[in-house]
């Protein structure tokens, strides 16, 4: 798909690596909804794609919600009159499993997991609903392709969106609408310093290096304009770049 003059949404786009796929799409002559529950973020990354000669507009979104999300989806519709490109990006990081949270793991499936078959499926329907194709991509994780043992419901849910997003590959030939995911290693963004800590040091070494969120939104460019990827899984990795899983 050729970005220029396409309309995108972007969730989490409030951050780290929302925020340079947001900015990355508008550099190409995407205009980006982008949505967040974090209204201070969203507007951020807003203002600079705005000062950059982007066009992009703050919709709030908790992924969690239908009716957010379908919101969200109608408003790039109403403001530019199209919808070509969904990326499934809000996600949390952060667990202890074994901790007193008895909610906290269900609040990651509900916003790691379910919420990008959700977002999958509105952004899909519409898509389909248009008739002109499209493109949705769905950020996992490494962690979805290899355990983690300090993070089992994290890796758990990026495993399950890789599965959900091979699964979908012949939508492709059946509506034009391709589904992708990209699965990066460690990113410089506040989820990783959240996460990790102390430990980033340690964690840095032992996948050669942290990402830059550009590093990210590079590989996002690339599953959206090459038109042969559909239920592809894309790593991106300090040490190989980009390639597919199989
Ligand atoms: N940073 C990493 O090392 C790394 C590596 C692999 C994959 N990822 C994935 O990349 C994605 C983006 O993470 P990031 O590192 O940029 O983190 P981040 O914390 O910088 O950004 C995440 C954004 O999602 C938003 N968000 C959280 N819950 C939401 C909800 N319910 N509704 C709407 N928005 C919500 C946050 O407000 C924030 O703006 C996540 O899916 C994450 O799992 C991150």
């Amino acid at each position: 798909m050729q970005i220029q003059d396409t309309a995108a949404v972007v969730t989490g786009g409030g951050s780290g690596i929302g925020r340079a796929m947001a900015v990355a799409l508008a550099e190409r002559g995407c205009s980006v909804v982008v949505a967040d529950i974090d209204t201070a973020g969203g507007q951020a990354t807003v203002e600079s794609i705005l000062a950059a000669g982007g066009r992009a507009v703050f919709h709030r979104c908790d992924v969690r919600h239908t009716e957010d999300v379908a919101n969200t989806i109608a408003a790039a519709v109403e403001h530019y009159g199209r919808f070509d490109i969904m990326c499934n990006n809000a996600g949390v990081g952060g667990e202890d499993l074994f901790g007193d949270d008895d909610a906290g793991w269900k609040r990651m499936v509900d916003i790691n997991f379910t919420a990008m078959i959700e977002g999958t499926r509105i952004a899909g329907r519409e898509m389909r609903r248009r008739g002109g194709g499209g493109v949705v991509v769905n950020t996992a994780s490494m962690g979805g392709l290899v355990p983690m043992a300090e993070a089992p419901v994290y890796a758990a849910t990026k495993a399950g969106i890789i599965h959900f997003t091979r699964s979908l590959a012949g939508l492709a030939a059946e509506c034009g609408v391709r589904v992708n995911a990209i699965c990066p290693t460690y990113t410089a963004t506040p989820l990783f310093t959240d996460v990790e800590g102390e430990r980033s040091e340690e964690l840095k070494a032992q996948v050669g290096g942290i990402l830059a969120p550009e590093d990210v939104a590079a590989g996002l460019i690339e599953l959206v304009e090459d038109d042969t990827r559909a239920g592809a899984i894309m790593r991106v990795t300090v040490r190989g770049g980009r390639d597919y899983a199989r």
